[in-house]
This record gives C-alpha cells, sequence and structure tokens, in this order.
C-alpha cells in the first residue's frame, strides 16, 4: 500500500511551528509522507535558518495577506490574526485545491488529511469541503483547552468575564478536575473584564468558538501526555469525536526534527555553558511572544544578580518595547559581571539539556514547560498571556516541580524564588520524578507512543478510502 501523506498546517507562530514540526518529525519516523504549510513569510525566513525538506517531507507556502514589508511585529498580532481569518480561506482553498490535483504529487502520495492548527478553523472546513478528511491539532495544553471549553458554563455561573479590580486569587470550582486549585488569574487572560472599556475582550469568544470548533474535526490531537493531563483529557475527550494525547513531542522522534528556527540560535552559549559547574546557571527565556518593559526588564535583572547566580538570558531583539537590544545586553553584562550570558535566541532544548543549568526561568508557554519538564529542571513560571497562566498554575500547584511567580515582576520575587528553584531538593525531586514518568509515556510501550500508533492507524485507513 502506498505511503500515506498528511499535510500539516500551523498558526504562523514560532511555538506552533515548532511543535507541529516535532509532530512531522515522528510521521516520518513511522515512514510517511508530510508536506508542511508556512506562510510565504515565515517560509523565507525558516529557509534561512536552514529548513531543508527531505524526500518525504516537502515545504509548501500560501500568503498571510499582508504587505511583504508589513513588520509583524509580535506585540501586536491583530493584524496577522485578522488577514488569516479573511485572506486564509480562499488562499488555503487555492493551495489545497492545487495539491489535490494529479499533477501536484511531485512523487508524493495522494494526501490522507490534512492535521490543521485547532487555531485555524477555516483550514478544517475548507479540507472537509474539498474532501479530505481533517484533524486538529492544539499547540497548547489540555488544561488551558479544558478551560476554554468551560468557558460558556462559566459565563452561565457568572464566574466570567471577572470584573475589573476582582481578587485574582479567588477560587474558580466550575471546570472540571480543577475544582480544588484553580484561581480566577489560572484562566487565560482574555476572561478578565477590560479595564479601559468595561468589555468583554472579544479575544474570548473568539477562541471559545475556535475551541468548540475542534469538535467539526475528525480527532484533536494533544502535544500532551497522560502524566501530565490524565483529567484534562478525560474530560475532554466526550465533547471531541477522538482525542489523541502524544507528546511531548519534542522528545519523541529518534531523528532531530528539520530546523525549526525563525530566528538564528546562538550557539556560542553551549560553549559558556561548558564552562560552568554542573546545575549552576539560571536559564531565562520568555518564549518567541512575550514583550516587556523597560521596568520589567530591570526587576529581572536585578533579581537575577541579586540571586547570585550565573545565568544564560534570552533577549530577542523585539522583547524590550523600543528599546535597542544592543545597550540591554550591555547592561546586563556589566550587571552580571562575568556571570551574565545574553543571547538573542538560544538552542533551548539543548540548553535545558546540559548539565550546566539549575533551573528555567520561563513564561510557561507550553512548548517550553513540556521541555523544562522532560529534562527535569526546575521551574520558575513568570506566565505572560493565554494558556500562560493554567500552564504555571499547575507547575506550581498539580505537579509541584515549580514556582508560581504569578504576573508579579519585583526583584526580590525574581530573587527568592530563583533562589529557591535552584536550591530546593524537594523541586529537583519532583521535576526528576515527573520527567521519569513523561519519558516512559514516550517510550515504547508508554500511552504517547501507544496513542501515536493509533494516530498512524487512523490516518492510514482514511488512504484507505
Ligand atoms: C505561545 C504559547 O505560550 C504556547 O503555550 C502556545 O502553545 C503557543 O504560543 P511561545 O511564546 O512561542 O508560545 O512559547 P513556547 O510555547 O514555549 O514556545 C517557544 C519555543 O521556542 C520553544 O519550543 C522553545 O524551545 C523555542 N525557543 C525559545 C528556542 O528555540 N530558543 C529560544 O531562545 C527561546
Amino acid at each position: 500500500m502506498a505511503s500515506a501523506h498528511v499535510q500539516v498546517f500551523p498558526w504562523p507562530l514560532q511555538g506552533h511551528i515548532n511543535s507541529m514540526l516535532h509532530f512531522a518529525a515522528g510521521l516520518l519516523d513511522a515512514g510517511l509522507h508530510v508536506t508542511f504549510v508556512h506562510t510565504e513569510h515565515n517560509l523565507r525566513r525558516a529557509h534561512r535558518a536552514e529548513a531543508v525538506a527531505t524526500p518525504r517531507l516537502r515545504f509548501v507556502s500560501l500568503p498571510d495577506g499582508l504587505p511583504v514589508d508589513h513588520p509583524r511585529s509580535v506585540g501586536d498580532l491583530t493584524d496577522l490574526s485578522k488577514s488569516l481569518m479573511t485572506t486564509g480561506p480562499a488562499a488555503y482553498r487555492a493551495l489545497l485545491a492545487s495539491a489535490l490535483s494529479p499533477a501536484a504529487d511531485g512523487g508524493f502520495p495522494a494526501l490522507s488529511c490534512v492535521l490543521a492548527d485547532g487555531l485555524l478553523p477555516f483550514a478544517i472546513d475548507v479540507a472537509e469541503e474539498l474532501g479530505v478528511p481533517a484533524l486538529a491539532f492544539r499547540t497548547a495544553s489540555a488544561c488551558s483547552f479544558l478551560a476554554y471549553l468551560s468557558v460558556p458554563r462559566l459565563v452561565e455561573l457568572g464566574e466570567v468575564p471577572i470584573p475589573v479590580g476582582a481578587d485574582l486569587d479567588e477560587p474558580v470550582r466550575s471546570v472540571p478536575g480543577m475544582e480544588d486549585f484553580l484561581r480566577r488569574r489560572d484562566l487565560p487572560n482574555s476572561c478578565r473584564r477590560r479595564a479601559e472599556t468595561d468589555d468583554v475582550d472579544p479575544l474570548l469568544q473568539i477562541l471559545v468558538g475556535y475551541t468548540a470548533h475542534s469538535r467539526k474535526a475528525r480527532a484533536l490531537i494533544f502535544n500532551t501526555a497522560a502524566s501530565l493531563e490524565r483529567s484534562a483529557l478525560a474530560h475532554i475527550a466526550p465533547h471531541m469525536r477522538d482525542v489523541f494525547a502524544i507528546g511531548p513531542l519534542h522528545a519523541v522522534s529518534a531523528a532531530p526534527a528539520p530546523a525549526t528556527s525563525l530566528w538564528r540560535e546562538d550557539d556560542g552559549c553551549m560553549a559558556w555553558l561548558d564552562g560552568q559547574a554542573d546545575r549552576s546557571v539560571v536559564y531565562v527565556s520568555l518564549g518567541s511572544l512575550a514583550v516587556i518593559s523597560l521596568e520589567q526588564f530591570t526587576e529581572f535583572l536585578s533579581g537575577l544578580v541579586g540571586s547570585g547566580y550565573a545565568f544564560l538570558w534570552v533577549l530577542r531583539p523585539d522583547m524590550v518595547g523600543a528599546s535597542q537590544s544592543a545597550v540591554l545586553q550591555e547592561a546586563v553584562g556589566a550587571a552580571g559581571k562575568g556571570k551574565a550570558r545574553v543571547v538573542d535566541w538560544a538552542p533551548q532544548r539543548d540548553v535545558l539539556r546540559h548539565r550546566a543549568v539549575g533551573c528555567f526561568l520561563t513564561h510557561a508557554g507550553w512548548n517550553s514547560t513540556l521541555e523544562g519538564i522532560t529534562e527535569g529542571v526546575p521551574l520558575v513560571c513568570w506566565p505572560f498571556f493565554a494558556d500562560q497562566h493554567i500552564n504555571s498554575r499547575f507547575v506550581g500547584a498539580v505537579w509541584g516541580t515549580g514556582l508560581d511567580m504569578k504576573d508579579v515582576c519585583e526583584r526580590a520575587v525574581v530573587e527568592g524564588m530563583v533562589r529557591r528553584a535552584m536550591e530546593s531538593g524537594q523541586l529537583r525531586m519532583s521535576a526528576q520524578a515527573l520527567s521519569q514518568k513523561v519519558r516512559r509515556d514516550i517510550a515504547e510501550g508508554g500511552s504517547s507512543a501507544t496513542e501515536f500508533q493509533r494516530l498512524i492507524g487512523f490516518i492510514k485507513e482514511f488512504g484507505k478510502n
């Protein structure tokens, strides 16, 4: 039988591209063919970062609808989001229709199915309309998906929207399985009324709609593991046609994933880490989207320096408002007195695996959380937006593998939490125990590995019809 062929279509952002490329690598390991859809803008950037195709993997692209010279700044995704939602359906229909013509196969088998980002609901609709089965992939945690799924009920009960000025530490009791530990602040921040207008954030309605839309897909796939989110997965399953938990995907594939970075990684920090003692370095990265103020930058810097530990800090050039990154990097170097290393972008998974790293100060984006968990590194979480709040709560209160800074950004808190994460034997033991569990999930016979095999069978069935 000809190999199955899956088209993978992520939201055009680093965190989404990473986990879906890791998924693609898993499909390639299983002998399948993959067509990976980038936007034209990202394909140009990814190629600069040597994203190379292989005989069973090819990259195609579609326009994102924005002018070539649009900054596509991560601090404001509104333009990109609007443009994708308005021009995306027609552009995707054209791309998919051409992929279905017999002339387009280029040696690839006929398309078995589309695996679309759950935040691109139009891709699910377009694929099904063109007769291609569609699967949905959510790059965020299952617990955050369950929170969005629960929003209509929370609204009915008057728990959402959260009033301006409300105590964010108050419990929220109506997300199933999380009754004992969830607080208002752990819900996506779009659940909070906005001070300036006192309106409900329109983003909330959109995201709740996208979440419900996943029901239309033949199955919903999560980059998570049963030992992390068994309860959330069980509560989601009855609402979807099928659910697969197959992560952490970055650790699944035997072969390295094709280059995934839209930024150029600074490998020099690995040699710097080689020169540091075991578990002596704090690794700091707030992911690909967070934008912080100069004040927050200063609080982080003072807290890190105050902790007394060496640190490696990812300071993206677009991260601190309009500030010049060279000036900021110099400031870090001076304050760190030889114990600090700053990079624009790090090879994060290698960094976290390095023996010198003692803890990870993170925004608790789902990929970063999974990468830290897999390596058994204690996390200090400073959630920035969306799903990161609930991930941070799970780290602090459910898995006990790190500390939840909430949204506090004060030097004394940074300093205190970094010290605790570096020095607490209990946190390290819990982090390592969870890492072992997750590694068992992805090893042969483990829950994620078994689910992955089930998914491959599921996909191959499409090819038979
Ligand atoms: C955001 C959300 O927070 C996340 O939960 C959601 O699923 C996707 O959108 P982002 O800010 O990109 O994601 O964070 P995260 O999910 O942690 O992904 C960042 C990725 O970039 C990770 O895979 C990380 O390894 C990588 N990275 C980060 C690097 O390779 N180098 C760096 O220096 C920093």
